[in-house]
This record gives structure tokens, C-alpha cells and sequence, in this order.
């Protein structure tokens, strides 16, 4: 699987659609097990992202751009996925730097340091039911090259089953169960959009 610059470029034009569309989803979900804010925090983290992605056609590198994303979304997200989702960005623009395209186990070391960046910052581990279970068997899939796509999904029946035990939604306790984490759904339609790019 291989990265540029251009399409990463063109996967998060697309990210910011997929978002903006299923904004009511990620709403509601949060309202359920959350204070239902998810859906607007990504809708405006997103089209900011997807203004800057439209005045600048041009990046230097997948890291410049990645680094612009990153910042982006730290500033204009907010909650706890803002920082979790910026977190990603910036460890993807440490891992591109100076790189116009990237393929094979580099593109999947990649999105690991972008997971264990998001783990880190928000102290979280796979099987909490939050984004970590998306991106988690998302960078495996990439290092055995298995089907990127069957993986997401797979994850998100997976997660929708499990108990939050991190974040808000833990508030939630057994509720959670059956109820999808919105985070791991935007998760997947970010990552989604990505796959559509891969060549
Ligand atoms: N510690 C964490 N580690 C990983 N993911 C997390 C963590 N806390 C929350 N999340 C993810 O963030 C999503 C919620 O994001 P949202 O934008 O709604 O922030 P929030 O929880 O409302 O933040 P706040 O409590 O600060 O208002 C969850 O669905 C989950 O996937
Ligand atoms: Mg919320």
C-alpha cells in the first residue's frame, strides 16, 4: 500500500464530507453514552481542516501536511477527542517528514506511532471501547497487508459489543454495551477515507 502527499490530501477533503454527513450520528451516539457534542466537535474540526486543504493545494511533504491537519484539529475540535485526534497528526507528521510518498511497513509504522500517540495522551488501551480499537487493528491490518476495509468493520462490530471503562462513556457503565462509541465511528470514516486513496 502505498501514500502521497496528493492523496493523502484528496482522503481528508473526503474525511470532512463523510464527517459532516454523518454529523447527527455522531450526535446522537454521544448523546446516549457522552454529552453529545461529538458529532459537532468533528463536524467543526473538519471543515476547518477542509478550508485550509482548499486554499493550499499544494504541500511540500505528507509531513508539512499532516503537521497543518494536526495543528488544526488541536485548535478547533475540542473535548477529549480534539487533543487525541491532533495527538494522531502530529505523530504522522514526525513519521512523514520530508517524505512525499510512503508505502509498505513504513506507511503501517506510521499509523502505529499515531496510535500509541493517541494512547498515550489519553492514557487509554485497546479493548476500552474508544477510538483506540479502531486504530489498533487498523496499523496491524497494514503490517500483514490483510483486507483494510473487512478489518474497520469488524472493529466497529467488535467495539459496539464491548463496555466503555475509559473517558465519559464509562460514566455509562453497562449501558454502553450495544451502543457504538462515536469516536470509533468518526475513527473508522476517517480511516475509510484514507483506504479509498491507498494505491
Ligand atoms: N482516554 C481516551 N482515550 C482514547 N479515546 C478516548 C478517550 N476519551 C475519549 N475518547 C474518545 O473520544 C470520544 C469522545 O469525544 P468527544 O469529542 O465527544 O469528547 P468528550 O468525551 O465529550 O470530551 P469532554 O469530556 O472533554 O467534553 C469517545 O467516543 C472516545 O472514542
Ligand atoms: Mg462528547
Amino acid at each position: 500500500m502505498k501514500l502521497s502527499t496528493e492523496e493523502f490530501r484528496k482522503a481528508l477533503l473526503k474525511a470532512a464530507a463523510e464527517l459532516e454527513q454523518h454529523k447527527d450520528e455522531l450526535t446522537d451516539l454521544d448523546r446516549e453514552i457522552g454529552d453529545g457534542d461529538h458529532g459537532i466537535n468533528m463536524s467543526r474540526g473538519f471543515q476547518a481542516v477542509q478550508k485550509e486543504l482548499e486554499a493550499q493545494e499544494e504541500y511540500e511533504d505528507l509531513g508539512a501536511l499532516s503537521k497543518q491537519v494536526g495543528m488544526t484539529l488541536i485548535k478547533t475540535v475540542g473535548g477529549a477527542s480534539g487533543p487525541l485526534y491532533g495527538t494522531a497528526f502530529v505523530k504522522f507528521a514526525g513519521a512523514f517528514k520530508g517524505k512525499r510518498e510512503v508505502e509498505g511497513q513504513e506507511l503501517a509504522a506510521a499509523f502505529k506511532e499515531a496510535t500509541d500517540g493517541i494512547k498515550m495522551r489519553g492514557k487509554s488501551e485497546f479493548g476500552q471501547k474508544t477510538m483506540v480499537d479502531i486504530w489498533t487493528p487498523f496499523y496491524e491490518a497494514l503490517e500483514q497487508e490483510s483486507d483494510l476495509n473487512a478489518t474497520l468493520d469488524q472493529a466497529l462490530s467488535d467495539t459496539k459489543e464491548r463496555v466503555a471503562t475509559k473517558g465519559r462513556a464509562s460514566y455509562f457503565g453497562d449501558a454502553t454495551v450495544g451502543v457504538q462509541d462515536p469516536g470509533a465511528l468518526s475513527s473508522s470514516l476517517l480511516l475509510r477515507s484514507i483506504v479509498e486513496v491507498l494505491s
